[in-house]
């Protein structure tokens, strides 16, 4: 069979725009009544805003249902969404945020199951195949990452290694002697991996990987071929969120790479206007909300997930695909004010020859006024007059783009930190 032949064995990948949408007003329905029946919030919720489940009637009718937000997890922390009794939950995982309480996130036997036909389909879509050995260095835990990425790869038919994130440079013997096809990480880690490659004086291309199946953090078209060029690999892009289930929402096909298919069977997309909550049209720039459609222990009713996006057509199937997120509504800097986000400056350092991927951005306001430092490591060790070429092509480079001015610092390669997991990039001190 060849690579499109395999996907087209399940049945989603050739549903028509029609069947997708019939089966989602079908489960989104028993998602509104579930949640209504067995969940004092979302019932208050739904009172207050005057709407019942009874009250849709086709899928245009789930604008009229509220928002849910991070903020009504907080307010209900721990399980205070749950929709079934605690001795149905088989699964607890949580998020740290960088602010805050954690939320907490619940799972059903059946919620599981789905989530690794999920991570599985997404293997698949990627290129993955039963039989190949997925070696998974996103974090174990109570982050979704690791153990979503494990069971996915299980129900897909593949032998796991569960190496999770850190002890880099046992990441690299175990990719060198294991002999895996596909590695599961942060894109950032997996450059922290390409240091240790380089450290022993390994041939990263000379691996037995071939896919790289790379989210939890937004990686830019720049960052996608720095990776693959150095290892000689297809990267694609997984994007998810342990409030909406984890990794495995969304998938970008390793054939066509033009964004993640969103599994609208499991998840309603929807973009809102971030600052009015107002739905926008597919193709326009805003933030991105989920309905889940079969989550028993907590479905999530339009969920705001801060992150910025845009909703484009199906391609390989009549599900839609979401553009790579540019951003979360909550990573925007802005910068006298103009809005930036990390993702634009990551493109034009990648534009620039001389500089690697790894940089720091620090914001500091003397005099009132906001300064943005940026730190970014030289590829090789450059002259110093080497140095200052780069340092001012790319402050033209954000003039001309981006439109701020920024100080920008050339550091030694390998003397900024690395990350095991999701990069912490910016540090404001304003
Ligand atoms: O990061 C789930 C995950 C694990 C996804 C492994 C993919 C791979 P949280 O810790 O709850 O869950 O963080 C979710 O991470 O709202 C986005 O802001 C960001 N994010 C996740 N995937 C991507 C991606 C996991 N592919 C938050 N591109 C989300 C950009 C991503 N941002």
């Amino acid at each position: 069979m060849t690579d499109r032949q395999e996907l087209a064995a399940d049945p989603i990948f050739n549903a028509s725009r029609a069947d997708i949408e019939r089966l989602q007003l079908e489960r989104l329905r028993s998602t509104l009544h579930h949640a209504y029946a067995n969940n004092p919030v979302y019932r208050r919720k739904f009172d207050a805003a005057g709407v019942h489940p009874d009250d849709l009637h086709t899928l245009e009718c789930l604008a009229r249902f509220p928002f849910t937000t991070k903020d009504d997890l907080r307010e209900s922390y721990p399980f205070g969404l749950f929709c079934v009794p605690m001795t149905d939950i088989a699964r607890l995982h949580a998020s740290s945020g960088t602010t805050g309480k954690a939320t907490v996130v619940g799972y059903t036997k059946n919620d599981l199951a789905a989530w690794s036909a999920l991570v599985a389909r997404s293997i698949r879509a990627a290129g993955g195949r039963a039989g190949m050995k997925v070696h998974i260095a996103y974090g174990y835990g109570l982050f979704t990452g690791g153990l979503g990425a494990h069971y996915g790869a299980e129900a897909a038919g593949c032998t796991v290694i569960p190496m999770s994130g850190g002890q880099t440079e046992r990441q690299v013997q175990l990719i060198c002697d294991f002999a895996p096809d596909i590695i599961m990480v942060t894109p950032s880690y997996m450059l922290a991996i390409l240091d240790e490659f380089r450290r022993q004086g390994l041939d990263p291309r000379a691996t037995s990987l071939r896919i790289g199946i790379f989210g939890a953090e937004p990686w830019s078209e720049g960052m996608r071929n720095e990776i693959e060029s150095a290892f000689g690999i297809d990267a694609c892009d997984i994007y998810g969120l342990s409030e909406v289930m984890g990794p495995g929402v969304a998938q970008e096909f390793a054939h066509t790479k033009e964004g993640p298919t969103i599994w609208e069977d499991h998840f309603i997309p929807e973009i809102v206007d971030p600052l009015t909550g107002e739905p926008m049209p597919d193709g326009e720039e805003g933030e991105l909300v989920f309905t889940s459609l079969v989550k028993e222990a907590m479905p999530v009713i339009r969920y705001r997930t801060r992150d910025l996006t845009r909703l484009l057509p199906g391609r390989s199937t009549a599900m839609r695909r979401m553009a790579k997120i540019s951003g979360r509504s909550d990573d925007m800097l802005i910068v006298r004010g103009v809005n930036v986000f990390p993702s634009q400056i990551e493109e034009l350092i990648l534009r620039c020859a001389g500089l690697a991927p790894h940089y720091e951005i620090e914001l500091t306001r003397p005099n009132r006024l906001d300064e943005m430092h940026i730190l970014v490591e030289a590829r090789t060790d450059l002259e110093p007059e080497a140095r200052a070429a780069q340092a001012l092509l790319l402050a033209a480079k954000l003039k001309e783009n981006v439109g701020i001015s920024a100080q920008i610092r050339i550091v030694p390669s390998g003397s900024l930190p690395r990350s095991a997991g999701k990069a912490q990039r910016v540090r404001d001190r304003r």
